[in-house]
């Protein structure tokens, strides 16, 4: 019996104790109990044990709770309890049903720990991790929705870049356009030059057809006529913007060219000289004739817009095409005075130039650039003697 009391105050002491009647009506509490839930220990003896029954605890859970205790088990769960001041506890608790001597239930024992803190903390961890599933979720759509812009941007980029590459096309052929223009020009001039000469003869050849020896001067009459047409084809085959690429021999590309200039550079008494491989006259390169002409008519109108600003009377434009390697190298070279080193990485640039508003526009080097890129060709410009030196490589096949 001793050892009875010891356990019983034992377990009084550090859990929170209650009994009822078989009815649930309180027989006894503990200090503890009524420390936790605010009520003396007069205020709850005879009453019924549903006086800390939280409104939160489901009917359900009693029911379970009384079916197990009444059929004699131990009854074991964590419940909300209702404190006097409206607050509320969790406990642990664990329900013992008492029986008597003939095996009939006559109280319950109810031993308690309070659990609140832990359930709180329960709690919050759930919330907190509800919040990181929410948050989660947002972030998700976050992402979602900018990797959405981002991709509309990119859209939005690519339309750009495709319609700027076409602005700069169309640019690039306005570009091209105006240095033809430019030469077309100068064509023209040359025609009226070139004319002169055979008109005059020809209106003399006409008359004399008239008084002496008709056949020498019909066939004189002929070839004056042959000549000039010959001179308007090859000034159509210039102008026509066919951009088919064929084998060209350059020797014959060269010729192209200086028959465009070649006013211009009799006017400016400018000679010139050719060092030409053997191999030139055999082995063609792809390019087209009109274009890769006019890359020689722009570097020939350099020259000699650069000599008519010396002094120099010994005006030599060489061209010297060499073949080394299954590459055809062409060196078109003056003594003019040379480029100066301030503006030498400068001149390929698009509308860089040095001349009066007239005299150019800064295209003509820009365009070589483009066309001999095209062909896989490349040029670069030295200064070498008392000249400027332009080099350009032609790749082959
Ligand atoms: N043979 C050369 N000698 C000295 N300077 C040159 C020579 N060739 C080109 N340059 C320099 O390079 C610049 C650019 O030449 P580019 O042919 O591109 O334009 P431009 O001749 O000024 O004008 P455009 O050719 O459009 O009529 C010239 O203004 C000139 O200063
Ligand atoms: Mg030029």
């Amino acid at each position: 019996m001793y050892k009875l009391n010891e356990y019983k105050n034992a377990i009084e002491n550090t859990n929170i104790v209650s009994k009822t009647d078989i009815n649930g009506i309180i027989t006894f509490v503990n200090d503890e109990f009524c420390t936790l839930c605010g009520y003396s220990k007069d205020e709850l003896i005879g009453k019924n044990h549903n006086i800390i029954r939280h409104p939160d605890t489901p009917q359900s859970a009693f029911k379970i709770l009384w079916d197990t205790i009444l059929a004699g088990r131990v009854h074991k769960g964590i419940v909300k309890n209702l404190k006097k001041n409206g607050d509320f506890f969790y406990a642990q608790t664990t329900i013992i049903p008492i029986f008597d001597e003939n095996n009939q239930i006559f109280e319950f024992i109810a031993i308690r720990h309070d659990v609140t803190q832990m359930f709180l903390l329960n709690e919050e961890l759930a919330n907190t991790k509800q919040k990181l599933l929410n948050l989660n979720e947002n972030l998700e759509l976050q992402i979602a929705e900018k990797t959405k812009n981002l991709q509309e941007l990119n859209q939005n980029l690519e339309k750009k870049i495709q319609e700027a590459i076409k602005i700069n096309n169309e640019q690039q052929k306005i570009i091209f356009q105006q240095n033809r223009q430019v030469i077309l020009g100068q064509m023209l001039e040359n025609i009226a030059h070139q004319w002169r000469q055979p008109l005059n003869e020809l209106s003399l050849a006409i008359y004399l057809l008239h008084n002496e020896n008709k056949k020498k001067h019909y066939k004189l009459c002929q070839k004056l006529i042959q000549n000039m047409s010959q001179t308007i084809n090859d000034f159509r085959n210039f102008i026509n913007p066919n951009h088919i690429t064929q084998y060209n021999l350059l020797p014959k590309v060269i010729k192209s060219s200086l028959f465009i200039t070649y006013q211009s550079i009799k006017k400016s008494n400018i000679k010139l000289k050719f060092i030409i491989d053997k191999n030139a006259y055999k082995i063609p390169i792809k390019c087209n004739l009109n274009e890769l002409s006019q890359v020689f008519v722009n570097i020939i109108n350099n020259a000699k817009d650069a000599f008519n600003n010396t002094n120099n009377f010994n005006k030599i434009l060489t061209f010297n095409l060499s073949y080394n390697k299954d590459k055809f190298i062409l060196k078109i070279y003056d003594n003019a005075g040379g480029v100066h080193n301030d503006i030498i990485e400068h001149i390929f640039d698009p509308y860089f130039t040095t001349k009066h508003k007239k005299q150019g526009v800064g295209l003509g080097l820009y365009i070589c650039k483009q066309i001999l890129n095209n062909i896989d060709a490349t040029i670069t410009c030295s200064n070498y003697k008392n000249g400027a030196c332009f080099e350009i490589i032609f790749k082959g096949d």
